[in-house]
């Protein structure tokens, strides 16, 4: 038989205990005025993210260290935040610089910090003080000014880890979505080994009228390609080196929200061109962008919403999916984790 046997120990892939290093989204950068502070759920961590009056954006754990008051309802002050309760405020790094009613402040006074980025139009945070690379981009549009729109995020009941692999499942390409195309599979690793991209190409079928006239208009090859970064980001880039069209670009960033439950938001990107001209060409794209996911969203959402993922018969073909299993079981745990977080 043919068949690819998977030497897969349950570590970090699929497992809910476990929150992997990397970018997760906060809210949109228009949620956030300057001067502004509110608290979010990420990956079952209550966190406050704050604008400061010189526009940067913080994030600290919400609970104030004194007393556990949520420092989302406290108030910006210069680029502090300061508590509702008590009035203690504090700095970018979580450390308690004032408390109205003492001058001496305990060495205790300080709360966990995290790295924030704001990119694609969301404010996004990083589950350690520093990040060691920045939120993902794709190669292409690298150094290029962009245009970026969403969607309301969706949610799956799976994890993420799970219906992340869908662009890199090549069978269903076939079954669920009738797209018979023969893929050749290219597979990279950046150092840090924190991001994969997978290159799929192949010549596009000619068999029925529809595929004839695609190959007219497009080219006889077809390439499309999604990185992954920090297992829970996947850039796809699809309708690759086509006749016409440029790249399509689109992002999925995914957040675990309780065990069970996966928030997806999809993020179409752009490049900007100039004039009017060129704005209405941009504008085309993205629709052209989030009609092409609304497409393959419909006929895969039943799947994730209703799988038990265990990867026992993996056939040759299926390799890109233990490629990813693997990719995801070296990714770092975070102090997010459960077992992290239950063995301070
Ligand atoms: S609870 Fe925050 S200052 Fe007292
Ligand atoms: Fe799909």
């Amino acid at each position: 038989m043919d068949e690819v046997l998977v030497n897969h120990q349950r570590r970090i892939f699929n497992n809910w205990d476990i929150v992997a290093k990397g970018w997760y989204i906060a809210c949109p950068s228009r949620d956030l005025l300057k001067a502004k502070a509110k608290s979010v759920e990420i990956c079952g961590q209550r966190i406050v993210v704050y604008r400061g009056e010189d526009g940067k954006v913080r994030a600290l754990d919400a609970y104030c260290p004194h007393m556990g008051t949520d420092l989302g309802i406290g108030k910006v002050d210069g680029n502090m935040i300061r508590c509702f309760f008590h009035h203690w405020a504090f700095d970018e790094q979580g450390q308690c610089l004032d408390i109205p009613c003492q001058t001496a402040i305990p060495k205790q006074a300080q709360t966990q910090s995290y790295a924030t980025a704001e990119k694609y139009d969301f404010i996004w945070v990083y589950p350690e003080a520093n990040a060691p690379n920045p939120v993902a981009e794709f190669d292409e549009l690298k150094g290029k000014q962009i245009v970026t729109i969403h969607d309301k995020p969706l949610e799956r009941s799976c994890h993420h880890h799970i219906c992340m692999m869908n662009g890199i499942d090549a069978q269903h390409l076939r079954t669920v979505h009738n797209i018979d195309i023969n893929m050749d599979l290219f597979l990279n690793h950046n150092q840090l080994g924190n991001i994969i991209d997978f290159t799929l190409k192949g010549e596009l079928p000619k068999t029925t009228f529809k595929e004839r006239i695609g190959r007219k208009i497009l080219g006889a090859n077809y390439e499309y390609s999604m990185r992954y970064a920090d297992g829970c980001i996947g850039l796809l880039t699809i309708m690759k080196n086509v006749r016409i069209l440029p790249s399509l670009h689109m992002i999925f960033a995914y957040t675990p929200v309780v065990e069970g439950k996966t928030r997806i938001q999809p993020i179409y990107v752009a490049e900007k061109r100039k004039g009017i001209f060129g704005w209405l060409l941009t504008r085309l794209f993205l629709l052209l962008t989030k009609m092409a996911y609304y497409m393959l969203r419909d006929e895969d959402g039943q799947i994730y919403d209703n799988i038990r993922f265990h990867p026992n018969l993996l056939l040759s073909i299926d390799a890109p999916i233990s490629k990813y299993m693997n990719y995801a079981n070296q990714l770092e745990p975070s102090k997010w984790s459960k077992k992290v977080r239950s063995e301070k």
